[in-house]
């Protein structure tokens, strides 16, 4: 059975989208069968996984405007596009899905468009990891409706707490209406840095919020993850051997563990 695992945060710049690209990655490294659904209009883990937004005629924008009857895995597969890892696909957007925002307000089955299309085809992958765009809008609440868990990337700076009250306000009422199997996954440091009281001082308030839903894995401040989406590949195939790529290998077999 298959597993859905959203990166939250409204938050901008916390590392939700390295840590989805990169995730999945090592995931679909460990012959895990992965899809990466790109909810944020800003595209960046469709850019991380080597693609521009303009290379589709269509994309994830379309298939969740069809997506208000009936969806079949093969309409779904049509979207799908293979990477540059055997175990890894991705659904893509682009800018279009800014659009979606405004259209859904006024149609049926708002908050389920998403969660039909991965319904379609969840039993062909071992994982899929959804990433997000960094408000608590309809994007969002899609997100939350079609995942089974959510991540929370948490990045180790000032401020770093603050809306975490707001956001699993929203997963509480998501849970309540919406969707009453969604979890949290845990909450994910990252961009720690350890000569830093101020990274020490973060992880130890996350862990007095979330208690054991923290991952043991933390992720380093590295500059050769900030480095790997403008030749748009994850770490694993940019550089195997840095420590943000043994890292994510690790939040991987934390996450199979989590089963
Ligand atoms: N561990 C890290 N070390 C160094 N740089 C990082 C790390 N994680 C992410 N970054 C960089 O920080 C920036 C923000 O990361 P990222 O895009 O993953 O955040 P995000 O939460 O997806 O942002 P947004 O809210 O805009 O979608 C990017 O430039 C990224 O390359
Ligand atoms: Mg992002």
């Amino acid at each position: 059975m298959s597993r859905i695992i959203a990166a939250c945060n409204q938050k901008g710049g916390v590392g939700k989208t390295t840590t989805c690209v990169n995730t999945s990655a090592a995931l679909a490294a460990m012959e895990k069968k992965v899809l990466l659904v790109d909810m944020d209009p800003q595209a960046n883990a469709t850019q991380g996984l080597g693609f521009s937004p303009q290379d589709f005629e269509e994309d994830l924008y379309d298939i969740l405007t069809q997506a208000e009857g009936d969806v079949t895995k093969a309409q779904v597969r049509h979207f799908v596009k293979p990477t540059s890892m055997p175990f890894l696909e991705v659904l893509p957007c682009s800018r279009s899905l800014a659009g979606l925002e405004v259209q859904l307000i006024t149609q049926p089955l708002r908050e389920k468009r998403l969660m039909r299309v991965l319904e379609a085809v969840r039993d062909d992958y071992d994982f899929i990891f959804i990433d997000s765009p960094p408000s608590l809008s309809m994007l969002t609440l899609n997100v939350l409706t079609a995942a089974d868990t959510v991540m929370i990337p948490i990045q180790c700076e000032y401020y770093a707490l603050q809306g975490l009250a707001e956001l699993l306000n929203t997963i509480r009422l998501v849970q309540q209406n919406l969707n009453p199997k969604l979890s949290i996954e845990g909450a994910l440091l990252t961009m720690y840095d350890s000569r830093l009281n101020l990274s020490k001082q973060v992880a130890e308030d996350v862990q007095n919020t979330f208690s054991e839903k923290v991952f043991k894995t933390i992720i380093p401040r590295s500059v050769k993850l900030s480095e790997a989406p403008s030749f748009g590949q994850p770490i694993i195939l940019y550089d195997a051997l840095s420590s943000g790529a043994m890292r994510y290998m690790e939040l991987a077999k934390e996450i199979i563990l989590n089963d």
